[in-house]
């Protein structure tokens, strides 16, 4: 079998997991970083044993490179994605696609006319409880759903955005709470409740405008596509980061993820049905445990050419379409219906 060369814009705080990832799938090899401190990439690219570039766009001519991973601030997903489509580079991309969906149309368009494919990294799809909660609402195991829950809870101190100043910026960010850790909680109840199709929510921020310009605190009622409710709640001001808290009733029982693990409770009794455990050490548990196998994944496509199944820009697109749409409920303080 070939090797996949793979490189990596951006070395911050999440590569770590894509390197990991990377020296765990089969016949990989980490072809280059590349990151605008120079000082820490070429002390990666030295652990590493790859090549560093302070320039991605140099990297990018590097014709051995077949898969390019994007770790980088949210405003350089776009210009990232296009100029590695461009350069006829496969695309792993981080959450979220891009800024709004105004880019992620951008980027559709660009994917249209590539050889290559973009895949963006929602690994909490992946977690052992998010697959069997799938699959038992699915299945309709518990009857009809009736409503989904999700409570997400975490911490982000001032240092948090002090030391990658663009966080916590609209213009960088493109808003914080939502677009960077919530979303993959909007992204499970439209994936578990089969689409969203109105909410009305709130967006609200408890820090000084020096910290963050954007929101740490959001809620919001939704109503899914077959008619059950939903409510959420997430904000950055908790004491430590709690693991996401989601409750599923249905029509015989209910369902709820606590600690990591998922209960199945039905006549009064709690089972416990699956549990996500955290295999390797730079994932940190809140992040979920499915950067591995998202990663694995996307190898396997770029093979095989078939990258039906993952998560690719039209999946990344519905939860990026939720965040939207409650900034917009909430500074309109209405209702917003959302496309099938
Ligand atoms: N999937 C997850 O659970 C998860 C978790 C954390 C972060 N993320 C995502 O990962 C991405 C990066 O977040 P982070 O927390 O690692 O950020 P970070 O600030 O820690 O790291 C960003 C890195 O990008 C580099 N960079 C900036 N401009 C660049 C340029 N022009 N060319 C090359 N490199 C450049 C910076 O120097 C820095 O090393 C974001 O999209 C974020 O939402 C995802």
């Amino acid at each position: 079998m070939r090797t996949l060369n793979a490189a990596i814009i951006g070395c911050g705080a999440i590569h770590a997991c894509h390197v990991e990832a990377l020296h765990q799938t089969p016949d990989v090899t980490l072809r280059a970083i590349a990151d605008i401190d120079v000082d820490k990439g070429q002390r990666l690219a030295s652990e590493y044993g790859c090549h560093f570039y302070s320039d991605y766009q140099e990297m990018l001519q590097d014709a051995t490179i077949d898969v390019v991973h994007i770790c980088t601030p949210h405003h350089l997903h776009k210009p990232m994605i296009l100029a590695a489509l461009a350069a006829g580079k496969q695309v792993f991309c981080e959450k979220p696609v891009g800024m709004n969906m105004a880019e992620v149309a951008e980027i559709g368009e660009a994917e249209n006319r590539a050889r290559g494919r973009v895949g963006i990294c929602y690994q909490n799809r992946l977690n052992p409880t998010s697959q069997a909660l799938r699959s038992l609402l699915n299945e309709q195991v518990l009857g009809n759903l009736l409503s989904i829950n999700a409570f997400l809870t975490w911490s982000r101190k001032a240092p948090y955005y002090s030391e990658s100043p663009w966080r916590g910026r609209h213009a960088t960010e493109g808003g914080s709470l939502l677009i960077n850790q919530a979303i993959h909680t909007l992204d499970l109840l439209q994936w578990l409740g089969g689409g969203v199709s109105r909410l009305k929510g709130v967006v609200d921020c408890a820090r000084p405008a020096d910290v963050i310009d954007t929101e740490d605190t959001a809620m919001a009622t939704l109503t899914f596509s077959g008619g059950a409710t939903g409510l959420f709640f997430a904000s950055n001001n908790h004491t430590r980061d709690a693991p996401l808290q989601l409750d599923i009733q249905c029509e015989r029982g209910e369902l709820q993820l606590r600690d990591n693990t998922l209960w199945r409770i039905t006549d009064g009794k709690r089972v416990a049905i699956a549990c996500d455990e955290t295999p390797y050490s730079h994932s940190k548990s809140y992040w979920g445990i499915g950067h591995l196998q998202a990663i694995n994944q996307f190898y396997i496509a770029v093979r095989s050419g078939t990258f039906e199944g993952l998560t690719g820009l039209h999946e990344a697109a519905k939860s990026l379409r939720l965040v939207e749409a409650i900034y917009r409920s909430s500074q309109l303080r209405q209702w917003i219906s959302l496309p099938e």
